[in-house]
């Protein structure tokens, strides 16, 4: 569904992590911020300029700097706020982190028999670089007062999703981390957020063993259907707005309604005709 512009950022700056082709959610997030007036550069892992989209991003969103950092390198993650904020004269107003990867999850393996190696890598790209990025944004003086962080999780913090497996702790240490460093950013005024996004068709969302059956159930069973990309975008521009500056410390559902569900029609008839019961 095609949105107008409302200028929600006009005269906004900043970094958006984790665009990397067409589907990625980053993608319509740094659409949507160029739609709603927003300037920014555009960030992802070294490795994707073999096959990320990012320059084709770039010229769609203004021609938007691209500098490419691991997020799990504190030393990447300084020259890039350097680089930001001189490219850009001054601090920024919003960052976005659409960043995650399941090691184990990606190999098919299972919750009780972790690599641990790579249990480590996928709690440090998928949680801790947020921690990272956020320390890095704030031991630079990047961030203006009223800026506004926003981070992508997904309801298997929560909940137990079976195939989810590491990722959910991933994402469990994530939503802590925007609650424990959203105290601290309160006194800079500065307020950050996690949105709690449907299964989505991405990459990442792709790569877990089950996602099928993961998009179905959500979008069988949440009243409005599973929340896309685009929506999931128009969500975070709102948060990187002023509209919304007194949020901070939340964990914030854009799900379609389907974390205040427990059991929908369809899901019951679906259920019943899998058993070959009659339902009353
Ligand atoms: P995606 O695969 O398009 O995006 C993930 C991004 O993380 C990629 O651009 C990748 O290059 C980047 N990344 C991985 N390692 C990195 C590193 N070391 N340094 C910097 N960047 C790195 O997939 P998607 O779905 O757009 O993922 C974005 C976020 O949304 C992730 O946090 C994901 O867990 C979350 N999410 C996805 C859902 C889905 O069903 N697709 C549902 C709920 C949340």
């Amino acid at each position: 569904m095609p949105v107008k512009s409302y200028g929600l950022l006009h005269g906004k700056r900043g970094v958006i992590f984790g665009a990397m082709v067409e589907s990625s959610i980053a993608w319509s997030i740094a659409e949507a911020v160029h739609r709603e007036g927003g300037l920014m550069v555009l960030s992802n892992a070294p490795v994707t300029q073999r096959f990320g989209k990012l320059d084709e991003l770039s010229k769609i969103v203004g021609d938007a700097p691209v500098i490419y950092a691991d997020a799990t390198s504190q030393e990447d993650l300084d020259g890039l706020f350097a680089e930001t904020t001189e490219h850009f004269g001054g601090p920024i107003d919003f960052i976005v982190h659409s960043i995650g990867m399941g090691l184990n999850v990606r190999k098919d393996k299972e919750y009780t028999e972790l690599n641990y190696d790579w249990y480590h890598k996928t709690l440090d790209i998928s949680a801790i670089s947020l921690h990272r990025v956020v320390t890095s944004a704030l031991e630079s003086n990047s961030l203006a007062d009223g800026a506004s962080i926003v981070t992508i999780t997904y309801i298997g913090a929560q909940r137990i999703f079976s195939k989810y497996s590491e990722m959910g702790d991933a994402k469990a240490l994530l939503e802590s981390i925007v609650r424990s460093y959203g105290y601290r950013l309160g006194g800079l005024g500065v307020r950050i957020n996690a949105v709690s996004q449907s299964p989505t068709r991405t990459t990442a969302g792709q790569g877990i063993a089950g996602f099928d059956a993961m998009f179905d159930f959500a979008e069988k069973m949440s009243p409005l259907g599973n929340a896309d990309a685009e929506s999931c975008a128009d969500y975070t521009v709102t948060l990187l707005s002023d509209l919304t500056r007194s949020v901070t410390m939340q964990t914030l559902y854009n799900d379609g309604g389907f974390s205040g569900m427990g059991m929908s029609d369809s899901t019951i008839e679906l259920i019943t005709q899998a058993v070959g019961k009659t339902e009353k």
